[in-house]
């Protein structure tokens, strides 16, 4: 059984799936959450399955130190899942090749830095897109930009508000996600 890390700092509706998948492996299970926030929904649910949470701060993100403190759980992987900090790049050094990160739309449109959650799904709206999805994709020292592992569309209908594309689009994530994870650790 591997051990992944996952980095949240919302609601947690991706940690939540990936975290439901994990019950029904043998792949993996998930180690630690980091999260940025204290007050963060996603602290609540890693508790409620005693999975153990690292709240970061600025300070503490940009030391060297607890890099070390992440590599005594081993990580096969570490996924962003609506992690908005940018990773620096000691850390992106630290585990190359072994971070991943979900981005709701169509890379490389509509990404870059800013650009998270419903941001996102109303760049894609005020765009006139027809169509939408995920991007699942390596980390690398620039937001939005490594190689990318996996890309899943949806249908964008003409009246279709940025809160209808986001409902279609978390739908992909949701299964999606924590598939992925899976088969990246096979
Ligand atoms: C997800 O839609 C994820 O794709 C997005 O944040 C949301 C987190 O939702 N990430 C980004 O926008 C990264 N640029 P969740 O907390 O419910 O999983």
């Amino acid at each position: 059984m591997k051990s992944i890390i996952v980095f949240a700092s919302g609601a947690g509706s991706n940690f939540s799936s990936i975290m439901q998948y994990a019950k029904t492996t043998d792949t993996f299970s998930i180690a630690l959450l980091v999260v940025n926030k204290e007050d963060a929904p996603v602290i609540q649910l890693a508790k409620e399955q005693a999975i153990p949470v690292l709240l970061l701060n600025k300070e503490t993100f940009n030391s060297a130190e607890w890099i070390a403190t992440l590599i005594t759980y081993q990580p096969s992987l570490i996924v962003l899942a609506g992690f908005l900090w940018k990773l620096p790049e000691h850390i992106v050094h630290a585990f190359p090749n072994k971070i991943i990160n979900i981005h709701p739309a169509l890379l490389p449109k509509h990404g870059g830095k800013g650009m998270y959650g419903m941001r996102v799904h109303q760049a894609v709206k005020d765009a006139k897109e027809t169509e939408s999805g995920i991007t699942i994709h390596y980390v690398n020292e620039h937001y939005d930009e490594g190689a990318i592992i996996l890309q899943e569309k949806i249908a964008i209908a003409i009246d279709d508000s940025a809160a209808d594309i986001a409902k279609k689009v978390q739908q992909l994530e949701h299964h999606f996600l924590p598939i992925t994870i899976d088969n990246l650790l096979q």
